[in-house]
């Protein structure tokens, strides 16, 4: 049986990935960070199929222990400070986390596989790791659509975290042969989700405007453009990277486009309201600096992984819609037992 570590199980990918690698036959291990997660509710249905181990990126000897306990065959490095936003006010954390954690998981590899610091060695029987790679890398895009070999030009402290973590993983590829991958996934979302992203906010706000628990969506820039996809599809290619002959690097997407208002525009629909009744452009959350549009080449996932998204955008966007409703209902039935949502049952 193939053993796997998960770093970010607690979040949206961490928890489709481990479901995904549970019914492929694998023991699963997630790193948990000390203290009780609230977003630990988006693995309770699989909680008693994994097993967990204790560990922050932040903590070089603590990834030490937790790669020595769990002794992978495969370690998928999902963990990070992902919110765009977060890394203008916290720049400095998110350098540590979504790029020097990198850092760390494979030093914390490389130890525990005894790989010296000379020389390559034969990528036999070696741990291979995942690397969450990201389109916001490509940031102020120099052409569209964007491949593997599109130059970089990141446009948030995450985004040059995200572009130091990419790198560090091909360097420790090239200097010490690990089986060593990026993923450089698109935007993708799901009912999973977290609530600060904008499309999870507008099915969240929609369903919960429809059902008289909010009055409006306050938001920035209506005209960004995105290829987003869905978080169940491209966890399937994490995995499917990882069973390659060699390693490489691989752009995940869908290779169409939609901007926020679109998103907007279906998810009111799907609630039968009028958007712009509702919704309010509030200049204080357009960011500094922002990525206008991402689209995905995904033509090498597609002919080396077979790899293919199997849900379009207005089918994500109402998928959504729908489980908001879900809760939005449960909210209105739960209000008068607890004043604030409760945000499991994923
Ligand atoms: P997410 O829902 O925000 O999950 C982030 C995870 O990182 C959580 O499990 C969180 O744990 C963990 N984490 C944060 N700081 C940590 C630390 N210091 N030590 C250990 N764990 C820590 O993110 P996601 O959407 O699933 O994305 C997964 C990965 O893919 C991220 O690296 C993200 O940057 C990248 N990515 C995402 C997308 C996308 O569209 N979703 C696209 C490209 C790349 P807690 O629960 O304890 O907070
Ligand atoms: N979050 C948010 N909130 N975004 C808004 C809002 C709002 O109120 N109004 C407009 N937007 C615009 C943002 O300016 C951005 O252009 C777009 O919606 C998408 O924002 P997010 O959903 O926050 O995602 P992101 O593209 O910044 O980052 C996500 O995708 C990356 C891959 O490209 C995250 O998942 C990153 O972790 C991931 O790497």
């Amino acid at each position: 049986m193939k053993r796997a570590l998960i770093t970010g199980v607690t979040g949206q990918d961490g928890s489709y990935l481990a479901e995904h690698l549970l019914r492929c036959g694998y023991e699963v291990w997630g790193l948990l960070r000390g203290q009780p997660s609230p977003h630990r509710s988006r693995i309770s249905r699989i909680a008693d199929d994994l097993k967990f181990v204790e560990g922050d990126l932040l903590d070089q000897s603590s990834l030490v222990a937790a790669v020595d306990r769990a002794q992978p065959d495969e370690v998928y490095n999902l963990a990070a400070i992902s919110y765009v936003p977060m890394s203008w006010q916290q720049a400095d954390l998110t350098g540590e986390v979504t790029g020097l954690g990198v850092l760390r998981m494979l030093e914390a590899i490389r130890m525990v596989s005894g790989i010296g610091r000379s020389g390559t060695t034969s990528m036999a029987g070696q741990i291979r790791f995942y690397q969450a790679s990201s389109s916001e890398m490509f940031g102020k895009v120099r052409e569209v659509p964007q491949n593997e070999d599109t130059a970089l030009h990141p446009r948030s402290p995450y985004g040059v975290a995200k572009t130091y973590g990419h790198f560090i993983t091909r360097n420790y590829r090239e200097s010490f042969g690990l089986f060593a991958v990026s993923g450089i996934l698109f935007n993708h979302e799901s009912p999973r989700r977290g609530r600060e992203f904008v499309t999870r906010k507008i099915s969240r706000a929609a369903a919960r405007i429809s059902k008289g628990l909010q009055s409006e969506l306050r938001l920035g820039n209506l005209d960004a453009v995105r290829d987003w996809g869905f978080a169940g599809d491209y966890v399937k290619a994490m995995h499917l990277m990882l069973q390659q002959g060699n390693p490489g690097d691989y752009v995940v997407g869908t290779g169409r486009t939609h901007s926020v208002r679109d998103a907007v525009r279906i998810a009111f629909e799907t609630v039968g309201l009028d958007w712009s009744r509702h919704v309010v452009c509030d200049s204080r959350l357009v960011r500094p600096a922002e990525v206008d549009l991402l689209c995905a080449d995904p033509k090498r996932a597609r002919a080396q992984l077979g790899w293919e998204p199997t849900v379009d955008f207005d089918e994500l966007v109402r998928m959504m819609v729908e489980a908001d409703l879900e809760r939005a209902e449960r909210e209105q039935r739960d209000v008068a037992r607890a004043p604030t949502e409760p945000e499991g049952d994923w």
